[in-house]
């Protein structure tokens, strides 16, 4: 399996909006041996519009986890930068951020795949460790954006065992990422989707017991 980086992209529409969504970064090599990024949205997708427009997109790795379960739930207005070597703007949080030219398209009818090469690459911020919550988050994210393909059960038990780094090691902003994650499966899959809630009560009872 190639190398995966999870990131929030920003691409430009042909009228100058801005697209902010998460999306995996696939690592390959190009036609000439460089290093570059794949970027394969599933159809229809605004970023495929845009980078027909714009063949650019900026990569960047949040440092509140908020923005990739905000992302997918309808909460997209995060404070963003203008890029340095592109046209587009990329997260501001961020530990860092990559900025990319579409070099190479392959067309597929359902998920085409965008060569990137990077252009300019930044630090913004010291990464000192790795947060299970945070990790969570991200999963749930996932997950949330593939209630259509998977079968009710996996999504209910997977995010079951991803609570448990929820209830056990998350701040204040994991807690609200993971609430939006859950309001978004519940609205799905109906009220077994809310595990903390659950669980809280579960607790608060057996206290009161
Ligand atoms: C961490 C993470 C990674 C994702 N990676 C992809 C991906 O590689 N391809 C894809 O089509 N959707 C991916 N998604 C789902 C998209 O973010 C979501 O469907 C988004 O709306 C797609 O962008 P679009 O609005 O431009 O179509 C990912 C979601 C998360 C939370």
């Amino acid at each position: 399996m190639p190398l995966i980086l999870e990131t929030i992209v920003t691409t430009l529409s042909a009228e100058g909006a801005l697209h902010l969504v998460p999306f995996g970064l696939i690592r390959g090599d190009g036609a000439d041996g460089k290093e570059t990024y794949v970027l394969a949205p599933f159809r229809p997708s605004p970023t495929i519009e845009n980078l027909g427009a714009n063949p650019c997109f900026a990569a960047s790795s949040p440092r509140d986890i908020r923005v990739i379960a905000g992302a997918v739930t309808g909460r997209r207005d995060w404070s963003t930068e203008p890029c340095q070597t592109i046209p587009g703007r990329r997260l501001a949080d961020s530990f860092g951020h990559a900025e990319f030219e579409v070099v190479a398209v392959e067309e597929d009818a359902q998920r085409p795949r965008y060569h990137g090469r990077i252009r300019h690459l930044a630090a913004h911020a010291p990464f000192i460790g790795y947060n299970r919550a945070q990790a969570a988050v991200l999963e749930a994210a996932v997950l949330s954006t593939r209630l259509h393909m998977l079968e009710p059960a996996k999504v209910l038990s997977e995010m079951s065992y991803l609570a448990i780094a929820i209830a056990k090691t998350a701040g204040p902003r994991e807690r609200e990422a993971w609430g939006w994650i859950e309001d978004k499966v519940a609205a799905a899959l109906g009220p077994e989707a809310r595990i903390l809630d659950r669980e809280d009560r579960g607790t608060r009872q057996e206290r009161a017991e």
